[in-house]
């Protein structure tokens, strides 16, 4: 598998048809999540290594009832049957309980995996892809179930990172670019100014997205300033050692008590550094594949929504609304509409942004020029997903399908928006309309930070 290639290659549409290119994106997608869980020991495959996280073989298993549920019994739209109750379900199934589950071993989840797939293909066979049933259209359930084996893998990879039972030895590894000259510490900081004027937020029709991603809606962010670069370690190390996790005027009430109780000082994984690297700022960061000093140019990454929050104050800015940081990424004021990427429409590659997992970890600011979009904005895709200010809420007019429970369950004050995907995100899941959600308090997830402020 070539890492420049994600997916299916656009050729393949044209000369197998599209079920050929649906069977070969599925196929990739499944070939990732092997790759990715190949290397574990049978004990790290079925270790609870953290209670915010699933055993691996339970997201294994998981993938497959889902995959069981949407693929063969849900396909006509008429069974009510469900794979996914019990083990599998992810409400009446919570992280904190998936370690005393009795679950398969990794041979007997990829073993199911493989059976799943074999029944959903023989089902395929006489699918009719023109139909008006919305869920085969285009081929949209299908895609439905690539997109969700691939967010899993992201999850994956958090529970591969908290692990600290065994080293991690990846099948294969890509590295990332750097950049042409270094990303200056005063351009690293500049912030880039977007008008006020109605833009398109949301996915276009067309395609599979989440329900959240729409309907696509004019709206009018307003005038803001939003960084050119995410924030970097360097910058965040001014807020570590001047004093931000003790300042209380930084902190909303949530979020002071919550850095209190847990006596966060510093990004998860930071230790203070024992080797004497003249260029290393005096930290290290603990990664899945071992130990690396703190690079001054790489995007901050490991940190929750209050420390992104508290961040944001102590340099006189604020986090920017998930609309906003939309506006910035999509917005074309040249065409007057919303591209699907920042560069435009072409498909992620390696030269364009720090997604599909295999740097395993972020690149330098600067390393994705070409990846910039059209107000100027760089890394908006891959590296790290960035905190926004808003909570997760359906857009006017939003109606959920097909099914409640991927966005609609989550609505409300608790989750905060995060966007742009990070180094752990498949292409295929990662554009401008995406909305990702957590509670502000979790940081084993890529997130990091963009600063925004009013002019
Ligand atoms: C969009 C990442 C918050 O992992 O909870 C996976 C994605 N939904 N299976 C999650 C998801 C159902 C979801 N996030
Ligand atoms: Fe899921």
């Amino acid at each position: 598998m070539s890492a420049s290639q994600p997916g299916p290659s656009p050729a393949a549409g044209k000369g197998g048809g599209p079920k050929a290119a649906i069977r070969e994106a599925l196929e990739s997608e499944r070939a990732r999540t092997l790759q990715l869980t190949g290397p574990l020991s049978s004990d790290a495959l079925v270790r609870q290594h953290s209670l915010l996280m699933s055993p691996i073989v339970w997201d294994l298993g998981h993938i497959a009832a889902f995959e069981q549920l949407w693929l063969v019994e849900r396909l006509d739209g008429i069974s009510n049957e469900s794979s996914l109750e019990g083990t599998y379900d992810a409400f009446r199934t919570p992280r904190s309980e998936r370690g005393d589950l009795n679950l398969a071993d990794g041979q007997a989840a990829a073993d199911h995996m493989h059976e799943v797939r074999e029944a959903a293909m023989a089902r395929f066979e006489s699918v009719d892809l023109t139909t008006a049933s919305r869920l085969l259209q285009d081929g949209f359930v299908y895609d439905m179930v690539r997109q969700h084996e691939a967010q899993h893998q992201e999850t994956i990879l958090q529970t591969i990172q908290l692990m600290e039972s065994e080293d991690y030895d990846p099948a294969e590894r890509m590295s990332l670019p750097e950049p042409d000259a270094p990303v200056s510490p005063e351009a690293a900081r500049e912030m880039v100014r977007v008008l006020a004027g109605e833009f398109d937020l949301g996915a276009a029709p067309g395609g599979f997205t989440y329900d959240n991603e729409r309907p696509r809606q004019s709206v009018n962010a307003g005038e803001f300033k939003i960084g050119r670069y995410p924030v970097c370690n360097r910058d965040y190390l001014d807020f570590v050692l001047g004093g931000g996790y003790g300042d209380r005027s930084l902190w909303t009430d949530e979020g002071w008590a919550w850095k209190e109780q847990e006596d966060l000082v510093a990004p998860l994984y930071w230790r203070p550094d024992e080797s004497d690297d003249p260029e290393g700022l005096g930290w290290s960061r603990r990664t899945s594949l071992g130990t690396e000093t703190l690079r001054p140019d790489h995007p901050v990454i490991h940190v929750c929504g209050y420390e992104a929050e508290a961040y944001a104050r102590f340099r006189g800015c604020r986090l920017p609304t998930e609309t906003e940081w939309e506006k910035a990424a999509a917005w074309d004021p040249k065409t007057g509409q919303s591209r699907r990427y920042p560069w435009g429409s072409a498909r992620p590659d390696v030269d364009l942004a720090n997604l599909d997992q295999l740097g395993f970890g972020v690149a330098p600011l600067g390393a994705y020029p070409r990846g910039v979009s059209a107000l100027g904005c760089e890394h908006m895709l891959g590296d790290v997903w960035e905190w926004t200010s808003s909570t997760f809420k359906g857009y006017d007019g939003f109606e959920p399908f097909p099914y409640a429970e991927y966005s609609e369950m989550f609505f409300g004050d608790e989750y905060w928006v995060l966007r742009g995907g990070s180094w752990a995100t498949r292409p295929s899941v990662a554009r401008n309309t995406s909305r990702n959600w957590d509670y502000p308090k979790r940081r084993q997830i890529m997130s990091g930070i963009r600063l925004a402020r009013d002019t």
